[in-house]
């Protein structure tokens, strides 16, 4: 008896040995790869090909590969054939003659169990659904005039924000502008989608909500060994991966059905009453679009869900990251910081606060803004795509569902495009007429371009920038202990975000 079970134990073994063997032959080996012109790369090693290479700021990495290998660079990660894209004139062809094919998102081991199985605008594959719904998010929740219609809640948000720096600049002690601009980005988002049924007492329910979108960005942004190797992902339930996701996943849930059903019950009050739908928070808006028959697609619970998470993931951190990095370059560059303090003040005179209004005459402050985003790109190799089809770009041959990363931040700083790319300039923006990609141009791309680009742009750009034109109208500011500002370190941490690695702890001072 002990003999059999243990030569089935030896056969058992043997047989899963042979079959890692094959499985890991298959990657990066197929027979057709060998007949395709791919683009250039670094040698790469057999089975993980050229996964070593990637370490904690792989745009960084991919930076300096493309600068030897070109800026179209084909890597091997795992068994994931893997495309950087690191220049504008690269982005352009892809953006302009191939972007059909380049729309797809990989569908990557957290994502699919963190978002209602790719039910968020931003990991949905290409196709009716994401092209649906992005109509809807386009036009009902990020439109401008919605955009508009939210002013008051950015402003009474702002305020609360402005005061509690006013006390500390009271006292002459530092504030965490990382910490407290994170919590007023989470907080003007939760008014905006959650609204009138979160209540003032309802703080300490947002608080745990962010808690757990922390977590979520965590996982997402994580390295799981299954993206690379997909038929590894059973590891996952013994190295807890699974056990944090589905945790995740059920209190979100649990969150997400009581906002719903919440909104719910209201809306059909509210129905009663003909609720206008100016006063509408974005629940509202989908749950009514969810009761529309008119709509071209049903919308389920889960997708609603879907559609939040993306929200709160995609526009929370950008948001504050985007702060950060201005108001850190910012006190590294006092020449900037006096240009733009001196506009801002000029233009908002005596008043107690900078308004929306006031913005469009802030050409300098917007150059600001631009210049760091330049240099910072808050998801530095935007979200990644895959490409639904093979594809001929430059002579070279794309297969199909290659995983791509366009790199913003060699782009932003490619030296043909920009004079002394590395330096902070915001001059050099009214001279010249490039954008942030936008608008068809691809000299800088922070939110992206193409069918896939970023939604949220008029949402993001007021609340950054009434956010900075405040904190630079209302105070001076100064780096603690007696820093330099050449002190100031600029360390980035990658994520799903990029932000600042070090928490930007100043001090605010009055003005006058
Ligand atoms: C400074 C702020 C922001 C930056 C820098 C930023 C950047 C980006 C980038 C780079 C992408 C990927 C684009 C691509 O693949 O070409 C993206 C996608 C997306 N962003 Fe933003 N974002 C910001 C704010 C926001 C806000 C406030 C929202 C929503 C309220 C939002 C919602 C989304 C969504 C839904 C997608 C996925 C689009 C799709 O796949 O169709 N973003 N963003």
């Amino acid at each position: 008896m002990m003999i059999i079970s243990s030569m089935l134990l030896v056969f058992v073994t043997v047989l899963f040995m042979l079959l890692l063997i094959r499985q890991f032959r298959k990657c990066g080996s197929s027979p057709d790869h060998h007949h395709q012109k791919l683009p250039p790369g670094p040698a790469r090693l057999p089975i993980i090909g050229h996964l070593h290479l990637i370490n904690d700021l792989p745009h960084r990495t991919f930076q300096k590969l493309s600068a030897q290998h070109g800026s179209l660079m084909y890597l091997q990660l795992g068994c994931i054939p893997t495309l950087v894209v690191s220049s504008s004139d690269m982005a352009r062809d892809i953006f302009k003659n191939h972007d059909l094919v380049f729309s797809g998102r990989p569908v990557l081991y957290a994502a699919k169990r963190l978002t209602y199985n790719c039910s968020t605008l931003s990991f949905a594959p290409y196709g009716d659904y994401w092209r649906q719904m992005r109509k809807i998010v386009m036009l009902e929740l990020l439109s401008s005039r919605r955009v508009r219609g939210f002013q008051a809640i950015r402003s009474r948000e702002l305020k609360v924000f402005l005061d509690s720096i006013a006390v500390t600049s009271a006292n002459s002690s530092s504030v965490n502008l990382s910490e407290m601009t994170l919590l007023l980005s989470n907080k003007i988002v939760s008014k905006i989608a959650f609204g009138k049924k979160m209540h003032e007492d309802d703080d300490k329910n947002i608080g745990k909500f962010h808690e757990m979108l922390r977590e979520t960005q965590e996982l997402l942004g994580g390295f799981c060994v299954a993206d690379f190797f997909p038929w590894l992902g059973w590891i996952n339930k013994f190295n807890g991966l699974d056990r944090r996701i589905q945790k995740n996943l059920r209190e979100l849930d649990d969150f997400f059905n009581t906002v719903i059903n919440e909104h719910r019950d209201s809306s059909s009050y509210n129905n009663k009453h003909e609720e206008q739908e100016e006063d509408e928070d974005l629940v509202d808006v989908l749950v009514r679009l969810q009761k529309d028959l008119n709509q071209p697609i049903s919308i389920t619970d889960g997708q609603i869900k879907g559609v939040l998470m993306d929200i709160f993931v995609a526009g929370t951190d950008t948001s504050s990251a985007t702060l950060v990095w201005i108001m850190a370059e910012l006190i590294r560059n006092p020449d900037s910081m006096k240009k733009a303090q001196e506009e801002v003040r000029k233009v908002a005179k005596r008043k107690q606060m900078v308004e929306e209004e006031d913005l469009g005459s802030l050409k300098y402050l917007k150059s600001v803004v631009k210049e760091t985003l330049r240099l910072h790109p808050p998801a530095p190799l935007l979200v990644p795509r895959e490409t639904r089809d093979v594809c001929r770009i430059k002579g070279f041959e794309i297969p199909a569902k290659t995983r791509v990363f366009v790199n913003a931040k060699s782009i932003g700083t490619e030296a043909k495009e920009w004079q002394n790319p590395e330096e902070f300039k915001p001059e050099r923006f009214p001279k010249s007429s490039v954008d942030c990609g936008y608008g068809g141009q691809f000299e800088m791309l922070p939110f992206g371009a193409g069918r896939r680009g970023c939604p949220g742009i008029n949402f993001a750009m007021p609340m950054v920038e009434l956010a900075l034109a405040n904190l630079l109208h209302l105070f001076d500011w100064k780096l603690p202990s007696g820093m330099k500002s050449e002190e100031l370190d600029m360390e980035e941490a990658f994520g799903i975000t990029m932000h600042k690695k070090s928490h930007l702890c100043v001090i605010p001072c009055p003005p006058y």
